[in-house]
């Protein structure tokens, strides 16, 4: 989680009377406003608290809209795969859209291509997961329950469960997405925070590049609202009986936040530093790895390109954001790459030589790595290129 924030108003204790005295209207004139805790991991990690002007809690209707199980592809051998996802068809909206392509127990990978910002339902919330939305494309506003904040292309949009949001893209048939939706909390990794719980001096970014929400948009509105809640496969129509964006202030460490890949700071070295340099975040089960432009490495006889590997206890994904790979051929932006343990991949024929004269590398991709297996699902295999695991041949 990020660090400390507030916005708004707020009691001077947690759990004592709010009163608005009168400020504004309230609740069937209690003049009270409602505390509204929302935790991570039970109650014991981070937490916010907002106060709403109506109870969260007046739910009027629950419908079960349908309930859609990933599945997996069986009869695919353990292979590479390149997966052309540049050109998928537009279709659905910003949350129903969501293209699965990659899943095991702690994420789901989707990619999304919105035609409109939304269908039935403006309002959505991940009951189950938090959302790591990569904005490939476009730009807007996120507008949830903690106020509105600014998106932009190349921004980590990151909204933990539970936190009922819309997105207002500027332009929406611009609109293009990376989701991992994670079962674990999105965490900043563990070894880049001091005791103190502060981001230590020399991690690839500080708390100054991590980005909350700017304003609150008060809404105090009685009246049917309906919410579209997924939880795993299961998506509910939740109907409150007034607008959820009723909060006046707010304080806490759980909050939607946006971290541009464009504000990391890339470590380099003499030669080639392993993968954990890029690391951006740390959530159960696996890790999400930003590899941004950067100044290659400087001894006169580095090979400036990867080593081959092996990984031995993980399945590696990258989607390649922009810039030329040095490392590989034949790929383009939005292109993804599973290379799966039990068979080493590396740099591609001729690009170790290619590789020698250049200074610097423009490339931005994003990688995430897993503990467990990843399953391909029929979409991705759609749009995968077969003679990619022969691609290493001269
Ligand atoms: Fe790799």
């Amino acid at each position: 989680m990020p660090y400390y924030q507030k916005l708004g108003e707020m009691p001077r204790k947690h759990h004592i009377w709010f009163s608005r005295n009168g400020q504004g209207p309230t609740y069937k004139n209690e003049g009270i406003a409602y505390e509204h805790v929302i935790t991570t991991e039970g109650f014991n990690e981070a937490y916010s608290i907002m106060y709403h002007l109506r109870p969260p809690t007046r739910v009027r209707n629950v419908k079960l809209l349908k309930c859609e199980e990933l599945k997996k592809v069986t009869d695919s051998p353990l292979r590479h795969h390149h997966l052309k996802t540049a050109n998928i068809r537009r279709k659905g909206d910003l949350y129903t859209g969501r293209v699965p392509i990659l899943f095991n127990q702690d994420v789901v990978a989707y990619r999304a291509r919105p035609e409109k910002a939304y269908d039935k339902f403006e309002y959505y919330k991940n009951g189950g997961a938090d959302e790591i939305i990569f904005v490939f494309r476009g730009g807007g506003t996120l507008e949830s329950i903690f106020g509105k904040q600014k998106y932009r292309a190349e921004d980590y949009i990151v909204i933990p469960r539970g936190i009922t949001y819309k997105l207002v893209p500027d332009k929406v048939e611009e609109e293009d997405y990376l989701i991992l939706e994670s079962v674990g909390p999105v965490r900043i990794p563990q070894r880049y925070l001091n005791k103190e719980g502060q981001i230590k001096m020399g991690s690839p970014y500080s708390e100054r590049d991590l980005h909350g929400p700017t304003e609150l948009n008060t809404t105090d509105t009685e009246g049917d609202t309906e919410i579209l809640v997924k939880d795993g496969p299961r998506w509910t129509v939740v109907t409150m009986a007034h607008h959820p964006f009723d909060v006046v202030g707010w304080d806490g460490y759980v909050y939607p936040f946006t971290f541009n890949a464009q504000d990391f700071e890339p470590i380099t070295g003499t030669v080639h530093q392993p993968p954990p340099i890029h690391q951006t975040f740390e959530i159960r089960g696996y890790v999400v790895c930003t590899f941004a432009p950067r100044m290659l490495d400087t001894h006169p006889e580095a090979v400036k390109i990867p080593w081959v590997h092996d990984n031995v206890e993980a399945d590696e994904v990258l989607f390649y954001v922009r810039g030329n790979f040095g490392s590989r051929r034949g790929i383009e932006p939005a292109s993804i790459t599973l290379h799966p343990r039990g068979i080493p991949h590396g740099p591609h024929p001729g690009t170790i030589m290619a590789s020698r004269s250049a200074t610097r590398t423009e490339e931005l991709a994003v990688m995430f790595d897993t503990q467990h297996t990843l399953e391909l699902t029929e979409q991705a295999v759609a749009l995968d290129d077969d003679k990619y695991p022969q691609s290493w041949l001269e």
